[in-house]
């Protein structure tokens, strides 16, 4: 089997890091398949994918493509529409693009071609050798995506098969492009063996610039990209909420890794908001961290208050594996897994008061902390296991292959 990989990141957040599991597991269960990445840019990305024995190619994206994208909040997304409208399938730089994507994977001449992101999804579509199935690996909604949509649309006939990362976003994607492609769901999988309970642990006071904490505090972090939609200022607001004499800390782990135009919000105007509110002893940021299983071991509870719904939840399923105590805003995919009072607790999308209500029941009560850590290790064991999504990928494309061959057999007979 010859597959080759796209992605539309050089960066490593949720999708990413999925693709990298995948790859791994791939490599490592079926060594003599040939399998090779192509990225948009140089980076951690291609490094890691180099580290795990997995060739990596960079076919670097024009700066306009590479910052193109519809994810900005709708009140900014207009004059986004209409660029990416203008770099639409006659734009020379998408042509110029999608030619040299074209002269790689035929040189390559893969059984198939497994696209990451919604612009790689377009790309792939455009660039793939007629002999090869198209996979999309779709890790997001896109019916909140205008554009998008319209550009998957036009050119869904070329898709083989969708996957999607949970049934949330199998659904909206059913809306949004119809009968074709045919969508299946594949959960994520995690590297069971890094994400553990206890373990390599980090000092976040000593990352973030913050003074020694006394001894019985408890640490609140939330773990994301920066992106607009996962709840920064509502974890903000919640521990403005809670009264000064608790013995807590809030950490914001994580920092805008992806270049999309406008779809990151920016840590600067957070850290203004943390002073505003009278938090800046009791709130650090560490910025992106390359490796974030010990992050999460150095917390006790770890939030997810997404104010939108969540295509699937990576760092929840993280946070499950690793014990932690979990509070979530639980809408979109991660409400597939989760169960609220047995393994996680549960706030409303937006609702501070009720995260600062459900941060404070955990503050005070540590052997719920232990209860929910526990029940949600067993599910993210059941559940996540890498090994598990890779032999379903697996088993995918060599249905997808061999239904291709035979194809290919009727038109010869
Ligand atoms: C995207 C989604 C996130 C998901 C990740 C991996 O980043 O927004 O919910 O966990 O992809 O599939």
């Amino acid at each position: 089997m010859k597959i080759v990989f796209l992605s539309q990141s050089g960066a490593i957040g949720g999708a990413e890091r999925v693709l990298l599991d995948l790859m791994a597991e791939l490599h490592q269960c079926y060594p003599h398949w040939a399998i090779d990445l192509i990225a948009p840019a140089a980076g951690p990305l291609v490094e890691d994918t180099r580290a795990i024995g997995v060739a990596a190619h960079v076919v670097e994206f024009p700066a306009a493509l590479a910052r193109l994208g519809d994810s900005a909040p709708a009140s900014r997304a207009g004059h986004l529409l209409l660029q990416l409208g203008r770099l639409g399938a006659s734009s020379p730089a998408v042509h110029r693009y999608a030619n040299r994507l074209n002269g790689m994977l035929v040189a390559r001449d893969p059984d198939l071609i497994h696209a990451n992101g919604f612009k790689m999804h377009l790309l792939g579509a455009r660039a793939a050798p007629p002999r090869s199935a198209l996979v999309w690996h779709v890790h997001d909604f896109v019916g909140a995506r205008p554009l998008m949509r319209r550009l998957l649309r036009a050119y869904a006939g070329r898709c083989d098969m969708a996957v999607a990362n949970s049934r949330a976003v199998a659904a909206d994607l059913r809306t949004a492009l119809g009968p074709s492609p045919r969508v299946a769901v594949i959960y994520n999988g995690i590297d069971l063996e890094r994400f553990v309970a206890g373990g390599d642990t980090v000092d976040l006071d000593a990352i973030a610039g913050l003074p020694a904490a006394p001894p019985d505090v408890v640490r609140v972090g939330l773990v994301a990209t920066a992106a607009h939609w996962k709840g920064h200022r509502v974890f903000l607001r919640a521990l403005a909420l809670l009264p000064r004499a608790l013995p807590v800390r809030g950490y914001v782990i994580g920092g805008a890794v992806y270049h999309t135009r406008q779809s990151q919000i920016s840590l600067a105007a957070l850290r203004q908001e943390v002073t505003r509110l009278g938090l800046a002893e009791r709130v650090g940021f560490t910025g992106f961290l390359p490796d974030i299983a010990p992050a999460l071991h150095a917390l006790d509870i770890v939030v997810h208050p997404s104010i939108q719904p969540e295509p699937f939840g990576l760092v929840v399923a993280e946070a499950f594996a690793c014990a932690r105590a979990v509070i979530t805003s639980g809408s979109g995919g991660v409400a597939e897994f989760v169960e609220p009072e047995r393994n996680a607790l549960v706030h409303r999308p937006g609702d501070a008061a009720g995260l600062a209500r459900a941060i404070a029941r955990l503050l005070d009560d540590p052997g719920l902390r232990g209860r929910l850590g526990e029940a949600a290790r067993i599910t993210a064991a059941s559940r996540f296991g890498r090994q598990r999504m890779a032999e379903e990928f697996a088993a995918l494309y060599r249905a997808m292959v061999n239904a291709g061959a035979n194809d290919a057999a009727a038109a010869r007979s």
